[in-house]
């Protein structure tokens, strides 16, 4: 497989596809094109990206974007997974060589996920790309798995909010799970674009640091968050019964979506624990416990 040099990003003014663009760039190892509805969002963006207005409903208008294109990273928003499908297609079409679709979260592949009304769009844009595979050579993909994204900021209040001093602790708070930090997710799309081979068609698993409700806790109170802690508790298996009765009534709201992704995420056995991980050959260094206690103690301060 050749190297990859041109790149195309979608999604790239979001939470992590602007980390994602910022550290193609600074790598010095690409050449970097955004796609985007709105071309306006160009001045949101560095001036060495070029930037390619694109109407996601025409493969046509895709496909003429990613000419050219060795490999397409997708930081395509929750909401909007599926206007990936004609993404797929027209970068099989284009001759991209590596599609890394919008994943970033929990592990798919574990069967207890696959009947989650709120993945179903993630899988079967991973499935088109298993199928373009065999269709379209040389198209391959690899979809990151990070678990949680961790920073001192809206990630961390979802598992834990040390600086509310409020936590709903989930099957007793010991349960072990991935986070990763959007530095160490940007790395991992480094990693696979320059270890084709060893990447080619799977998924990737990384963390920045494996850690639990009650170690944050811990952590936070070291640092100073001693008392006036506002806990509650609950079971995954009961948030993952309501979430599915109130999903099938027709309720999408976030705190339905939400009570899914803890089930998938900190439920034990479930897809937010990965324990063989591609840090190493990503070359993701991930956190010692000292700086794990710095992400907590910005978002204790800010
Ligand atoms: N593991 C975690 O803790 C975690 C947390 C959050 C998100 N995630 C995952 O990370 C991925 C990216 O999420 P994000 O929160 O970074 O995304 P985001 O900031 O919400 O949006 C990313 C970009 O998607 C594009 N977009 C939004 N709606 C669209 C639509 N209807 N049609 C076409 N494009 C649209 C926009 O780009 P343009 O305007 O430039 O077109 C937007 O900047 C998702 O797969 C999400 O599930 C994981």
């Amino acid at each position: 497989m050749t190297a990859i040099k041109n790149v195309a990003v979608v999604g790239a003014t979001g939470k992590i596809g602007r980390p994602i663009v910022d550290r193609l760039l600074s790598s010095k190892l690409f050449n970097v094109t955004v796609l985007t509805r709105d071309e306006n969002r160009r001045r949101e963006l560095p001036a060495d990206v070029t930037v390619k207005g694109v109407n996601y409903d025409s493969i046509e208008s895709l496909e003429s974007a990613l000419q050219g294109q060795d490999a397409l990273v997708s930081a395509m928003a929750f909401e909007a997974i599926h206007v990936q499908k004609n993404l797929v297609e027209a970068a099989a079409k284009a001759g991209v060589k590596r599609m890394i679709p919008s994943e970033y979260g929990n592990d798919l592949l574990n069967p207890k996920l696959a009947d989650f009304p709120i993945y179903k769009p993630k899988i079967a844009i991973r499935q088109l790309c298993e199928k373009k595979v065999i269709e379209n050579p040389p198209f391959s993909w690899t979809t990151i798995h990070n678990a949680s994204f961790l920073g001192p900021d809206w990630t961390l209040d979802f598992i834990v909010d040390v600086k509310q001093r409020k936590a709903d602790i989930k099957d007793g708070g010991d349960v072990l799970f991935c986070a990763t930090t959007y530095d160490d997710i940007a790395q991992a799309v480094i990693g696979i674009l320059t270890h084709l081979e060893e990447t080619g068609n799977r998924p990737v698993r990384i963390s920045s640091v494996n850690t639990t409700q009650n170690e944050l806790i811990a952590l936070a109170k070291e640092l100073g968050a001693s008392d006036g802690w506002d806990i509650t508790h609950s079971r995954t298996e009961d948030l993952e019964s309501e979430a599915k009765r109130r999903w099938a009534e027709g309720d999408h709201s976030e705190e339905v979506i939400a009570m899914f992704i803890n089930r998938a995420f900190i439920g034990n056995g479930w897809g937010g624990y990965f324990p063989v991980r591609d840090n190493e050959l990503l070359g993701i260094k991930g956190l010692e416990r000292d700086e794990l206690k710095a992400i907590i103690k910005l978002a204790m301060d800010r």
